[in-house]
């Protein structure tokens, strides 16, 4: 079947079977690789990217339920309005070890910045705890996020 959405600013149409994960997809298919494969249950948050906006698990979602959605991976994060400011406090409160994690958190972070544009230490917490990290970078990327929401209108950029 054919589904088409818009990914990362451009629409896209797949030549594949709807059920197929979406992860499975953008990193098969259309060679994206940057959504990582940790758990594959949902739980790790290493293959999250953005529906309309939302933080989703790309390993249980299935390609049908993108269609005529509007998706960003990490790859896609320099055009959202977060998205450069996150990578930037990422890279200076240096929220990242191994790295494999970070793709996920980058984009948990997008999706929270873009719904609550000044949240507080709680929030922050709350919001990223279905991103797990096994180098313990958590309490560094919970300043980084503080520092790209206040980053905002400081002449940070998008
Ligand atoms: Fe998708 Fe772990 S790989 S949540
Ligand atoms: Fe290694 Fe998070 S930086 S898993």
């Amino acid at each position: 079947m054919t589904t088409v959405m818009h990914l990362n600013g451009a629409r896209r149409e797949v030549e594949a079977h709807g059920q197929r994960f979406l992860l499975d997809i953008l990193r098969n298919e259309l060679g994206l690789k940057g959504s990582h494969y940790g758990c594959g249950e949902g739980n790790c948050g290493a293959c999250m990217v953005l529906v309309d906006e939302v933080p989703v698990h790309a390993c249980n979602t299935p390609l049908w339920s993108v269609a005529g959605k509007r998706v960003v991976t990490v790859e896609g994060l320099a055009g959202h309005p977060a998205g450069v400011r996150l990578q930037r406090a990422f890279v200076e409160h240096g929220a990242a070890q191994c790295g494999y994690c970070t793709s996920g958190m980058l984009v948990a972070a997008a999706g929270l910045l873009a719904r609550q544009a000044s949240p507080d230490g709680a929030e922050i917490r709350a919001h990223m705890a279905r991103n797990l990290c096994r180098c313990g970078s958590h309490l560094r990327v919970i300043r980084a996020i503080g520092a790209a929401a206040a980053d905002r209108g400081a002449g940070g950029g998008q």
